[in-house]
């Protein structure tokens, strides 16, 4: 047990003896009683628990049924009951919500008024994408997107910049703390290494749920994701450098301008309120088999740096996937960095899944492919959703390299895929249906340099 410091609706709090994964929404809902903030899904899905988190990079949706405590450290949260002015005047965003008739029942109300009001502070203006995580069962979307639109040119509520000039508390790592909360990837490295069998918590977009929905306790933990050096997309000669807490929203600003492809990929990776949340170093982290970024970045020739202490290594990314549930990560090790080296925009990233949005992949495939006088050049393939793991496709690549952008070599290359992989069935899709999703994705890829438009980036099952 430890305390926390953040601002909330505009005054200072400080939570004593809070137990490392409490979550926001509960202690919101039942230590303060600020009840409406709802719970929908409680693992991130339905944002009626959306909240907005500003601190000094800006302000954002989250949901907090994935927060823990511990993660708001210094931050200020505004809930709907602070969003009118102190005398009580509806917010902008609020006040077209009632004349456009934006709300029936009001379950989700709190939630969509939370993820407009962020997406006024930051001027967001596409706001499907930014209602992509809100789910409403009875008012229907039109009225809310007519909302969203009377209010976006509105002046923002007072609070916004009365919040951003007041102090926000300082951050406390006081020594018998039930977590730690490194600020610096020295702190990190020198912590985890003496406390090797910790969990590290970055977004919490996976761990949350082990939380809420597993009930797990995950004993010794270490919010990780205030550490200020690996925040950072640094571009060198030939490089980026995506520090390991890049959070997806930062990664698809900073990537989308240099790979198109990766860019339209991340823009349907869950919702706003996750991904301003998951960060990427998470998302390879995790080890997941239908993590979206992995393949991607495989096919990009990404490198992974690991740093255990003071001792850094690196690998190709596609090494770091051993098996099903198994990295290659010793104990005390942790993802720094991960290197893309600078190429031509040639990627081409297509993803599978049931809905457009808030879903997570059956098939994603990564292609990156040149060619010169009509022969393919190079060749890198890699798929999520395939095997076990993000996984290389070394058979189709051989198959391709060196051959003319032909049906005969397409075909031949389809037939490599069911050499490079064994999927499964689940819940998702079956094993033939996802190798038939491949087979047309490479097939889209053909296409596509022959100068047919078709619909990779909007593949849906
Ligand atoms: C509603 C919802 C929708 C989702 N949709 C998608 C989707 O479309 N695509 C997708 O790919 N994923 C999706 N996810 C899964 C999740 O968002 C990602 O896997 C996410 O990237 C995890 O990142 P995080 O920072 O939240 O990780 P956390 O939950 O904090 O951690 C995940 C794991 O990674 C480890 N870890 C974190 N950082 C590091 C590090 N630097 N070094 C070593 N280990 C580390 C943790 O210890 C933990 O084991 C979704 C999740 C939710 C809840
Ligand atoms: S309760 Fe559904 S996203 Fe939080
Ligand atoms: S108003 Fe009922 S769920 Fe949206």
């Amino acid at each position: 047990m430890s305390d926390v410091a953040f601002l909330l609706n505009g005054t200072p709090v400080r939570v004593e003896g809070v137990s490392p994964t409490r979550t926001l929404l509960d202690w919101l809902r039942e230590e303060r009683g600020l009840t409406g903030t709802k719970e929908g899904c409680n693992e991130g899905d339905c944002g009626a628990c959306t909240v907005v988190v500003s601190d000094e990079a800006g302000a954002r949706a989250l949901n907090a049924c994935i927060l823990f405590l511990p993660q708001l450290q210094g931050k200020s949260i505004r809930t709907v009951e602070g969003f009118a002015d102190e005398d009580g005047r509806l917010s902008p965003v609020q006040q077209a919500m009632t004349e456009c008739h934006g709300s029936q029942c009001g379950f989700c109300t709190p939630g969509i008024v939370a993820s407009l009001t962020a997406a006024a502070i930051s001027g967001a203006r596409d706001h499907d994408r930014t209602l992509a995580g809100n789910l409403c069962r009875c008012t229907g979307y039109a009225p809310i997107i007519r909302a969203a639109e009377a209010s976006q040119d509105a002046p923002l509520p007072v609070w916004v910049s009365a919040d951003r000039s007041k102090a926000l508390p300082p951050l406390l790592n006081p020594p018998g703390a039930a977590w730690f909360a490194p600020r610096s990837a020295d702190e990190l490295a020198a912590w985890y290494l003496a406390n090797p069998e910790a969990r590290l918590i970055a977004g919490a977009t996976d761990v949350g749920l082990w939380v809420t929905k597993g009930l797990k306790d995950l004993g010794p933990v270490a919010f990780i994701s205030g550490v200020k050096d690996l925040q950072r997309v640094e571009e060198t000669g030939d490089h980026f450098r995506i520090g390991a807490m890049v959070t997806i929203t930062d990664l698809l600003a900073a990537l989308s301008p240099h790979f198109a492809s990766l860019g339209a990929m991340l823009s349907r990776y869950a919702s706003v309120q996750v991904r301003n949340a998951a960060t990427i170093g998470g998302n390879i982290g995790n080890g997941s088999p239908i993590g979206d970024s992995p393949p991607a970045l495989i096919a990009l020739g990404a490198k992974l740096h690991l740093r255990r202490g003071e001792e850094r290594r690196s690998l190709a990314l596609e090494e770091y996937f051993i098996e099903y549930g198994r990295q290659d990560r010793r104990p005390g090790e942790f993802i720094e960095w991960i290197e893309i080296p600078k190429q031509p925009d040639t990627l081409r990233v297509a993803k599978l899944s049931k809905r457009f949005d808030q879903d997570i992949s059956a098939v994603l495939g990564a292609f990156n492919l040149t060619t010169e006088a009509g022969v393919i050049a190079s060749a890198r393939i890699a798929f999520g959703g395939m095997a076990g793991t993000p996984k290389r496709a070394l058979a189709t690549e051989e198959a391709l390299i060196g051959q003319p952008m032909t049906a005969a070599t397409l075909t031949r290359a389809q037939a490599a895929l069911e050499r490079d992989y064994t999927p499964l069935s689940d819940m998702r899709a079956s094993a033939a249906y996802r190798m038939e999703a491949a087979k047309g994705m490479l097939a889209r890829v053909f296409a596509e340099h022959q100068g047919v438009t078709t619909n990779l980036h909007e593949v849906q099952a």
